[in-house]
């Protein structure tokens, strides 16, 4: 009988701990009830450690090549697409019931040196990307389920800036505004008419003159029947005092015109000393909560039913190349992918929130 006590407790404590350690609900686990998507961006050359893909695989249902569907890496010559990388991470998605975004079509930055310096004019430009939007998005059909068609067109007063696609010379729309940025978009939805298309932009999250150029271009675009279907705010957020109200704000007013909003490449840096830990341990609580905000302010708004991360362990982060090694410890795991306070509090932001009938997505 006492042998038999023991026993039981022991399987009791057992269990508890298990249900502790081994079978806490997992962030896509906790997501999946609800019907709402929480992703990350991933790099199809890290897929070969055991960890990384282990976690990704157990925390995330959307995930969205870093970069290896950038055109650096996907058009590498005239007449040369390479789907190599982005097929792989495409298939673990698929293998692991993940929903994919695509980014990015269009933008300035990181394009090929035979694009930037093969001197085409207008004309052959607007081939090029006409092919380009073609054929990747044609070869990722009814694969990913949403694209970054264009990305960062703007800058901090909501000017267009001079790009290639635009002006320099651009795809012959150069004077006729956001014509060019419409123009992917249609290209992009006769390609794959069931893809959900987005301008993503950074900056443009709180209210102000980028948010509204963003708000005033995309509500035009609606109005007019141009397919596009929501705006990703990337949510970089470089200091721990981020106008909060004015994401949420924003945010509601990018849905209540019947868009939706997808939070796309969200991470909090720290200031972190040499080793790229963060200097001030309170630092990760006040991370925590915004991120815990951003989360809460995006899932009780109609309309806003994704947020993704710029990857998820601080290992691989871009932000510590991206500030020269002054910030880091950005992301949701750490080093050594363990749980952050900020994880926590993404998790315990969508526990809180109602259940719904189980995603299709999963
Ligand atoms: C960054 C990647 O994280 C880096 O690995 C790469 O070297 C440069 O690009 N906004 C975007 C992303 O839309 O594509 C950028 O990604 C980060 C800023």
């Amino acid at each position: 009988m006492q042998v038999c006590k023991g026993f039981a407790h022991f399987v009791l404590v057992g269990s508890v701990v298990l249900s502790g350690v081994l079978f806490a609900q997992s962030l896509r686990e906790v997501a999946q009830e609800r019907g709402l998507l929480v992703g990350t961006a991933a790099r199809a050359y890290l897929l070969s450690e055991q960890q990384y893909t282990a976690t990704l695989a157990r925390e995330y249902n959307l995930l969205e090549p870093e970069n290896d569907l950038k055109w650096q890496s996907i058009h590498p010559a005239r007449n040369t697409f390479d789907f190599v990388s982005g097929d792989q991470l495409v298939e673990f998605a698929r293998l692991h019931n993940m929903e994919v975004r695509g980014h990015c079509l269009v933008w300035g930055r990181y394009l090929p040196q035979w694009l930037q310096d093969g001197h085409f004019t207008s004309s052959q430009l607007r081939a090029i990307l006409q092919e380009h939007i073609t054929k990747v998005v044609g070869h990722y059909k009814g694969k990913i389920y949403a694209w970054d068609v264009v990305n960062e067109a703007m800058d901090e007063k909501g000017q267009l800036r001079p790009s290639i696609w635009f002006d320099q010379p651009g795809i012959g729309e150069a004077g006729h505004g956001t014509a060019y940025i419409e123009q992917a978009f249609r290209w992009a939805h006769e390609a794959d008419p069931g893809a959900l298309l987005f301008y993503n932009e950074a900056e443009g999250e709180a209210m102000n003159a980028k948010s509204d150029a963003i708000y005033a271009m995309v509500r035009d675009m609606k109005r007019r029947g141009v397919p596009i279907h929501g705006v990703g705010l990337q949510m970089h957020i470089l200091n721990l005092k981020p106008d909060l109200d004015g994401i949420a704000a924003n945010i509601r007013r990018l849905t209540e015109i019947g868009l939706q909003v997808h939070i796309t490449e969200m991470d909090v840096a720290l200031p972190v000393d040499a080793e790229g830990r963060q200097r001030d341990p309170a630092d990760l609580q006040r991370q925590a909560e915004i991120y815990g905000r951003v989360a809460a302010d995006c899932f009780s708004t109609p309309g806003c039913t994704t947020i993704q991360t710029w990857g998820f362990t601080d290992k691989y982060s871009w932000i510590r190349s991206w500030t020269r090694g002054n910030k880091g410890s950005a992301t949701v795991f750490d080093g050594e992918y363990r749980p952050k306070p900020a994880y926590q509090a993404l998790r315990s932001v969508l526990r809180q929130l109602p259940q719904s009938t189980p995603a299709s997505t999963q």
